[in-house]
């Protein structure tokens, strides 16, 4: 395994668009050790730059300590559901003489128009075992699991390699760096499902059994893998817990300043017809209209139409919603959800009907099959979209759609995977109802200029892939 170098250039390149003299230690912990490169940064060079400092205070305290810093550092899950991480990590201790579980690494990242996990741990693997060996100290884990998308063949690479670095230097296994805390992590490659990132269904396949969601209660905190107290916690949410351990829950939650009640920064990100598509770090709560300009705004004849802003299970936003600080409640007050936190803009000239026909077949292929709403609800959306899309919708489909989306929305479904898939179905009728209504009216009435449509918005479509 290593047999590649270390350093050795990674296939995939930095997509992080800010050069080395905008980053700091003191205002980027994500990504601040990061080469312009985009080369992977090896265990020497990571100590060298203050890599597990932080680790080694953590072990030095009290799991209970640990928890509350992450508390008051205001570390919100970046898996999507912006969850606390202290309050879920203090979880895993409620009840007496718990049996010790597992710490779990969520590194599926299969959400549409997504990208950041890929780039932290191709690059700066490190930090994430450093954030997993304090989640796993302040949750008394015994063992750590990354849980990695298959497709993600260069950071198993690179997670391999600095797991076995972390060993050799006695960071991971019996002991860890003398502190009488044994821990360990396995990377583990998922086969490719959308519905292995949510967590009890990522437990599942763990297990070695169908990815299915498990019920719950019970919470994976007090019974997930193998029946044990588990934490599961997204890459970019570990990431961040070296720097609190280091620096202190105060300099972390100060770094969004008075853009967000929201603690640290996040990595932002924009794909679609922008001049710049890639990701920044940037104090949570900045806002679209800065991320849009730090992307180059809008390609060169497109403006844009409309946006997702953390992935495609969520809701579309109008251009003048990119004034909103992007934060968990700021975002969720509009009919969206900050999600990921990475942009998709669709442009005028491309199809938003056809968009999201993709979109939901991808859903409805995704689908773990476990409820009826959404195994069979969510091909029904695909197959009446596409007809809209070619102008054969037919009256009372927009309404159809309108209530399925209704059917398979929170609370209606077995897990959150069909309510992700409504969310742009919704918000794509509420806004901009119009086009689906083309649609409809398009083969009875104007079937020529269909036709002539499709093929502006099919020209459009072909530039962004
Ligand atoms: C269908 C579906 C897919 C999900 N995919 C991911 C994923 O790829 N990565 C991730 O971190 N969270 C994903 N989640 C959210 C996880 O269930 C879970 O909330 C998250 O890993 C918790 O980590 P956090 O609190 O650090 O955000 C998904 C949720 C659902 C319903
Ligand atoms: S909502 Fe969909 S993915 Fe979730 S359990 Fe039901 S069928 Fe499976």
């Amino acid at each position: 395994m290593t047999a590649i170098p270390a350093n050795s250039r990674l296939r995939y390149h930095s997509q992080l668009r800010q050069g080395a003299d905008e980053r700091r230690e003191e205002t980027h912990p994500l990504t601040w050790r990061l080469h312009d490169d985009g080369s992977r940064i090896g265990l020497d060079e990571y100590r060298q730059k203050n890599g597990y400092a932080g680790a080694e205070k953590a072990l030095a305290m009290d799991p209970a300590d640990v928890i509350e810093a992450m508390k008051t550092a205001n570390v919100r899950g970046r898996g999507g559901g912006g969850f606390s991480a202290g309050v879920k990590w203090s979880l895993t201790q409620v009840g007496e003489n718990l049996p010790r579980g597992y710490t779990v690494c969520n590194a599926d990242e299969m959400e549409p128009g997504t990208f950041k996990d890929r780039m932290l741990m191709e690059q700066q693997p490190h930090l994430l075992i450093e954030g997993m060996i304090i989640a796993g100290h302040a949750n008394r884990s015994k063992y750590g699991y990354i849980f990695l998308r298959g497709e993600y063949v260069e950071a198993a690479r690179s997670l391999a390699i600095a797991i076995e670095e972390a060993r050799e230097a006695g960071l991971l296994g019996d002991n860890v760096a003398g502190s009488g805390f044994d821990f360990n992590i396995a990377l583990h490659t998922g086969a490719g499902r959308y519905i292995c990132g949510e967590e009890t269904a990522l437990i599942n396949s763990l297990e070695g059994k169908r990815a299915n969601p498990r019920a719950k209660p019970p919470f994976p905190g007090q019974s997930g893998a193998w029946g044990k107290p588990t934490v599961v916690n997204n890459v970019e949410t570990l990431c961040n817990a070296p720097a609190v351990m280091q620096h202190g829950a105060d300099w972390y939650q100060a770094l969004s300043g008075d853009l967000s009640g929201d603690g640290g920064t996040k990595l932002y990100g924009v794909s679609g017809l922008v001049n710049k598509p890639g990701l920044w770090e940037l104090p949570i709560g900045t806002s679209g209209w800065d991320i849009m300009e730090r992307a180059g705004g809008m390609r060169e004849g497109h403006t844009l139409k409309t946006w997702l802003p953390g992935g495609g299970s969520t809701g579309f936003l109008l251009p003048e919603h990119l004034e909103l600080a992007l934060d968990f409640d700021t975002v969720g007050q509009y009919g969206s959800r900050l999600g990921t936190g990475l942009l998709t803009v669709v442009s005028q000239r491309q199809s938003l009907v056809g968009l999201l026909r993709n979109l939901e077949q991808f859903f409805a292929r995704e689908s773990c099959g476990w409820c009826t709403p959404c195994r069979d609800g969510l091909h029904w959306t695909a197959k009446i979209l596409q007809a809209i899309e070619h102008g054969e919708g037919r009256p009372g489909d927009i309404e159809l759609l309108q209530e399925h989306a209704q059917n398979i929305g929170p609370g209606l479904t077995f897990c959150a995977h069909a309510p992700g898939a409504a969310m742009p179905l919704e918000s794509a009728i509420r806004h901009f109802r119009a086009d689906f209504e083309a649609g409809i009216v398009k083969k009875e009435v104007e079937g020529v200029t269909a036709a002539a449509d499709g093929a502006d918005t099919a020209a459009a479509n072909e530039e962004v892939s």
